[in-house]
């Protein structure tokens, strides 16, 4: 009795370390009762049409040489104006329900991370739920902005833990290019369109999500922010004129925050799981800026190997950029199962977070 009691103590997912124990592998502390969060399938998808650092030259005040030295970005996805976020989201998750073997059928709760969803209501994911055929789902939408797809991440395994669920499936997906000011350079050769999702299921005693930091600063919601669309200032002729309805952004005081909060994440995260960076073989920081990603990942200690980078072709893609990201990183054989992998994510809200998975 006291031998189950201690295991429980022990095993419990996501509470706090108990410092006397050293676990050579992190996965004896998260391993629930023999259940584990499993990601059995990962898939993406990005719109056809590319729209080059050239391109913008011929629509804003700036320059290819601006763009690439300050964000690294040199091309993002833009999705066709019939082409919405629900859309985007479906042809991901069949790519990741493909990849896991999982039929739409089997799946018992979709959440969607977006801030752009097709409309206020209903959410995306119960449109979703119907362009895939995933009428067992349940279904609702999460709005963590670019952190969504970890903090979605972790209330899927906190439903497949309590045994609530088997089998859940997470998707970030964004059109951005339907909040962004075409005419404001600050912004606009930021951001892309796109998808990632992931299959999560219970696998008992595999590999899985070891754990996962979620944290926000209401403090600092001015610094990145749509004013307008919501209940505080709805639609109008005025709203509208005034630019109301589209992305702002404070970057410079945006970029130092992000450095600051993905840094506490992952580290939160590594002290979690007890283990030191090298032990990550795939870091997949939010795509945002490639100068927040390296002042991240020198302050980290960790190595340019270790870090996965493909916002050159994507921008920013807010909730997809880490899902894309993932899908990618694992197309590509950057680590294989039973490697350690790091996700670290920061977005409105403010919003940030980090995961720690055995792939
Ligand atoms: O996903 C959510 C999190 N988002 C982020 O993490 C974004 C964080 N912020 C950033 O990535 C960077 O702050 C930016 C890329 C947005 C801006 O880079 P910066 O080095 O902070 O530039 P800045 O804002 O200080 O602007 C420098 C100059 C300004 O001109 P003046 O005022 O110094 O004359 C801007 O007007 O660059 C100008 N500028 C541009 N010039 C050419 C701003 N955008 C452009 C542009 N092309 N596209």
């Amino acid at each position: 009795m006291f031998a189950l009691k201690l295991e429980l103590l022990l095993t419990a997912p996501n509470m706090s370390p108990i410092t006397s124990a050293k676990f050579k592998n992190p996965r004896a502390k998260y391993n629930f009762q023999g259940r584990t969060c499993s990601i059995t399938g990962v898939g993406s998808y990005v719109p056809a049409k590319v729209i080059t650092n050239a391109d913008l030259e011929k629509m804003v005040d700036t320059t290819d040489e601006w763009i690439t030295t300050r964000t690294g970005i040199k091309e993002r996805h833009i999705a066709a104006q019939d082409e919405f976020t629900s859309d985007l989201a479906s042809r991901a998750a069949l790519r990741a329900l493909e990849n896991a073997g999982v039929t739409p059928q089997q799946l018992d709760l979709i959440i969607i991370a977006t801030i752009t969803p097709d409309m206020p209501f209903p959410s995306t994911a119960c449109l979703v739920q119907r362009k895939i055929g995933a009428h067992r789902a349940a279904a609702f939408d999460l709005e963590a902005a670019c952190s969504g797809f970890i903090y979605g991440l972790e209330i899927a395994q906190q439903f497949i833990m309590s045994r609530t669920y088997d089998t859940v499936l997470v998707v970030g997906a964004e059109k951005l290019s339907s909040i962004v000011d075409w005419k404001d350079r600050n912004t606009c050769v930021l951001f892309g369109d796109g998808a990632g999702a992931a299959v999560l299921q219970n696998r008992p005693n595999a590999h899985g999500l070891l754990t996962a930091v979620m944290g926000a600063d209401g403090g600092k919601a001015d610094l990145l922010s749509m004013p307008g669309g919501g209940s505080r200032c709805p639609a109008t002729a005025e709203s509208v004129a005034a630019h109301m309805h589209y992305l702002r952004m404070e970057g410079k005081e945006t970029f130092k925050n992000a450095v600051q909060a993905m840094l506490t994440a992952a580290r939160e995260a590594l002290r979690r799981c007890e283990i030191d960076i090298s032990r990550i073989k795939c870091i997949i920081p939010h795509q945002a800026n490639r100068r927040i990603i390296d002042a991240v990942s020198e302050r980290l200690g960790a190595k340019p190997e270790q870090i996965f980078i493909n916002l050159h072709k994507y921008g920013n893609t807010s909730a997809a950029s880490v899902a894309i990201a993932l899908d990618e990183a694992v197309a590509s054989g950057r680590f294989q199962r039973g490697d350690l992998i790091m996700l670290m994510v920061f977005g409105a809200g403010l919003t940030w977070g980090a995961a720690v998975i055995e792939w």
